[in-house]
């Protein structure tokens, strides 16, 4: 029996970062350093100095408490209209919510999965005060379009990263570009510490700013930064050996007990705030970010190696569609388009592959409540079109060039 092959479930832990948890977890002397240290520092300078250019960078408990933190500090709050695209993940539309503003949902472009510009100017106003520019899966959005329309209506700027955190625009890195750039180091980003995020900006004013209202945040709760070290152990255990009874039944018990976090809680999919966001990132996970984070080039390269792999395999099967490709892309996730994807991802997990749904609706996970999101059937035809044949494979660094033929066999009858 083959072990299963993964999309999602924190693919990017590594052995070593299983080590630097279980250190912080069993060695008492680290005890006092979950939450303080000097690794937070170390991971800010890390940050900067990738990004360069008099870039100053702060990290949070998350990407999306980074964002609310970006809109905060951008004086975004009732009454104003932020400019968000359709296919996108619930988080971000919170992240929105929770400053008091509205999220005005624009459309994608089919080829790109990004937001269509000139969507996004018919539907700026004198409320609009605000653009989030997504660039999905790693590919970069039309910066220089977007950024148009942000000056024409004097918009605050904000790059999400999420997906895209070593992806060049001309020849740029994104995240570079807006007057803020998020990150984000969750379980199934570019690099992760299972839960955290950053802002970058060359805005000294927003920054000092921005500085001022972290350093009130509260530390995350002991509670939290402990099921996150444990993710980290226990998830590559209940995947080594999910092909048998024993890893499913693993990570089942992990997620019922609460041992383990959640990516997204249930509270979050109406459009609440779980009590302990935005706080500060904890020290123990920095240190595993400290480590991930020379990695960003090698994952990524492996990440477009596995690319070049799908895309020659699945040539000439017309009956699939893709995203655009371009050198820029650092494919995150490798995403295609065909029908019934709901089916074939059953076929493929019954063949020990989990295959990808982001998004399986237009502001995922597949269960968000659409009303809180303030998102009205047909606002969004392209995204909720692409929601509706979306399939992801798997790129990252446990895929091996052998896997590919096999997760690509699942996809057929
Ligand atoms: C497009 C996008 N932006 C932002 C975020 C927020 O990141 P985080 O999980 O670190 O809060 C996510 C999370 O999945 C995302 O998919």
């Amino acid at each position: 029996m083959k072990q299963t092959l993964f999309t999602g479930f924190s693919p990017s832990t590594r052995p070593k970062d299983m080590r630097i948890a279980l250190s912080f977890l069993l060695f008492p002397w680290k005890w006092s350093s979950w939450k303080k240290g000097s690794f937070r520092k170390d991971i800010t300078a890390s940050i900067e100095g990738y990004f360069g250019e008099q870039t100053n960078a702060l990290v949070y408990d998350s990407g999306r408490s980074a964002l609310y933190e970006a809109l905060k500090a951008m004086g975004i709050g009732k009454g104003d209209e932020v400019l968000v695209q359709a296919y996108t993940c619930m988080v971000v539309v919170n992240a929105i919510k929770w400053t008091g503003a509205t999220p005005v949902y624009i459309d994608i472009e089919k080829e790109t999965l990004n937001m269509d510009p000139e969507k996004a100017r018919q539907k700026c106003s004198s409320q609009t005060k605000a653009i989030i520019i997504q660039h999905t899966f790693g590919l970069p959005a039309n910066i220089d379009a977007l950024m148009d329309v942000a000056k024409a209506f004097h918009l605050k700027t904000i790059e999400d990263c999420a997906h895209s955190l070593g992806a060049r625009y001309k020849g740029k890195l994104t995240g570079t570009f807006a007057d803020v750039g998020m990150l984000s180091f969750g379980g199934e980003k570019v690099i992760s510490c299972v839960r955290g995020g950053a802002l970058i900006t060359k805005d000294r004013d927003l920054f000092h700013s921005l500085e001022k209202s972290q350093q009130a945040l509260p530390e995350s709760p002991r509670r939290v930064v402990r099921q996150h070290l444990l993710h980290v152990v226990l998830f590559p255990i209940g995947k080594r050996f999910y092909h048998l009874f024993f890893g499913k039944l693993l990570l089942k018990l992990v997620k019922v007990l609460h041992i383990t976090n959640k990516i997204i809680y249930p509270e979050e999919k109406v459009g609440k705030r779980v009590p302990w966001y935005p706080s500060k990132l904890p020290n123990a996970l920095a240190a595993l970010l400290v480590s991930q984070f020379p990695e960003i080039e090698t994952f990524n390269t492996h990440r477009k190696h596995i690319a070049v792999l799908y895309k020659k395999a699945l040539e000439g099967k017309t009956s699939i569609e893709y995203q655009v490709d371009d050198a820029s892309h650092i494919y995150l996730r490798y995403p295609l388009f065909m029908e019934n994807p709901r089916a074939v991802r059953a076929r493929a997990k019954h063949k020990g592959v989990l295959l990808g749904d982001w998004y399986s609706l237009v502001i995922g996970p597949g269960d968000v409540d659409l009303n809180e999101a303030g998102y009205v059937e047909h606002m969004c035809p392209v995204a909720e079109e692409r929601t509706s044949k979306a399939i992801n494979l798997p790129t990252n660094i446990h895929i091996q060039d052998a896997d590919v033929p096999r997760i690509i066999a699942t996809l057929f009858e």
